[in-house]
């Protein structure tokens, strides 16, 4: 089977099976020939991994055991939405969480929760357990499909006193079907107005790689996906004016290498602040951040665990989520840390924004708590050596054609 970057892949094949929300950007389309299409259902992408997860997926054969079975899920998430909800009285809370300075000024929290394929019943208790524990970086993306309720619940984080909206810093991304320019800020619009906000502090584009223009993420005929006429360059520039509209505060990049990198440096105006990229130690991207540190561009991590919660269907062949090496196992062990914050202080130590997805108290907990470890040079040059140039999103079947496509080259 062809392997689909994840939150693709399950939109495909979810939105056969979920009725199509109007949204924002159905409206959008009415005023933009190009554009004319639906709007990604709240929740839609979350489910259908939910279809393909363990919680989910029980092999119910009668009626008795269907109804033990949905008893069991019904349990699971009542006690991890009570965990959710007393979290900071369970666990307390981070009061300072470091960030990285961005060429522009702006401070960029060093980790943030992530928010693709979080399970939708319990998406609005992760956001807000997250922030009662201390994260102040959320990343979310308009084809993830849960902006809605992570920006009600980072609004009712704000309602209630515990940060006002300049102590977040929430990062979204420009997905591919949005580069014509016209489309730029109507997609950033539209997104901030399903979140309830009046800015990002940082908007990427999502991808290099441009699809045709319509109401379809993911456009196809017969199978073959369609591309646009326009390019990364071209949703760039656009991309700056949405800086001077004061809509976004700084603009960045996602999966871009070394040269598209340094494309958009020299043609732009306003230079990217940030690649996100995939970053773990099979995959240290070594190359490109020291690349992109000629250029200042920060790295923000994703996949950082080693994504151990995406179905292998949807990552590429014979790559293990890192956070069950034996090495890394062994190596946090004896220093008294877990796995998982291990793999976080690595990137911290390495001066990267950290994006983690977790959708347990416990794990919020657990993963901010990498802010209390350290790791020494020689434990970084130790992590260093198991990288195997191995990604687990490699976009084959999804763009792997185009010619902007971002891993043709090394780095
Ligand atoms: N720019 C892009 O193209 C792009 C692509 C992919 C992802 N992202 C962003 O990055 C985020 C994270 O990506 P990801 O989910 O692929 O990778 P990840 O953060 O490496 O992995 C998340 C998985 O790790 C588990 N986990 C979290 N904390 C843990 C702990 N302390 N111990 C053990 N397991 C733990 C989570 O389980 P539980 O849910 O059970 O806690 C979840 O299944 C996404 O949500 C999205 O915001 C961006």
């Amino acid at each position: 089977m062809e392997f689909k970057v994840i939150f693709i892949m399950c939109f495909i094949l979810f939105r056969k099976l979920v009725p199509v929300e109007m949204g924002e950007i159905q409206k959008m389309a009415a005023n933009s020939p190009p554009f004319n299409g639906n709007s990604i259902p709240d929740g839609a992408v979350n489910k259908k991994l939910a279809a393909n997860t363990p919680l989910f997926n029980g092999n119910a054969t009668d009626g008795a055991v269907e109804e033990n079975y949905n008893l069991d899920v019904e349990n699971e998430y009542r006690s991890k939405t009570e965990e959710l909800i007393a979290a900071r009285s369970k666990y307390g809370s981070v009061n300072e969480m470091p960030y990285i300075e961005l060429k522009n000024g702006q401070k960029m929290p060093v980790l943030a929760v992530g928010t693709a394929l979080l399970e939708p019943k319990l998406i609005k208790h992760i956001i807000r357990a997250a922030i009662d524990l201390g994260y102040r970086a959320i990343d979310v993306a308009f084809i993830y499909g849960t902006e809605r309720p992570v920006g009600e619940a980072i609004r009712e984080k704000i309602l209630d006193g515990t940060v006002r909206r300049e102590d977040l810093f929430i990062m979204s991304k420009l997905w591919s079907t949005f580069h014509y320019p016209e489309l730029v800020e109507k997609a950033c619009r539209a997104s901030l107005e399903t979140m309830g906000l009046d800015y990002f502090d940082l908007y990427m584009i999502h991808n290099p790689m441009s699809f045709k223009e319509g109401g379809d993420p993911i456009p196809t005929i017969a199978n073959v996906l369609q591309y646009s006429d326009y390019e990364y360059l071209d949703a760039w520039f656009a991309m700056e004016k949405l800086v001077h509209k004061g809509l976004v505060k700084g603009i960045g990049l996602s999966n871009f290498n070394s040269s598209q990198v340094s494309r958009v440096n020299e043609k732009g105006s306003i230079k990217p602040l940030v690649n996100q990229v995939e970053c773990h130690p099979y995959l240290n991207q070594e190359r490109l951040i020291t690349f992109c540190k000629t250029y200042d561009v920060a790295i923000s991590c994703f996949g950082t665990l080693g994504s151990p919660g995406t179905p292998v269907d949807y990552k590429s062949p014979g790559v293990k989520p890192v956070i069950g090496d034996p090495i890394i196992t062994t190596m946090a062990a004896g220093m008294h840390i877990t796995p998982a914050q291990m793999l976080i202080r690595y990137q911290l130590e390495r001066g990267h924004n950290v994006v983690v997805k977790a959708s347990s108290a416990a794990h919020l907990w657990e993963n901010i708590q990498s802010l209390n470890c350290r790791l020494t040079q020689n434990e970084v040059e130790a992590l260093h050596l198991l990288n195997k140039n191995k990604r687990n999103f490699s976009f084959i079947g999804m763009g792997d054609t185009h010619k902007n496509y971002p891993f043709k080259d090394s780095f």
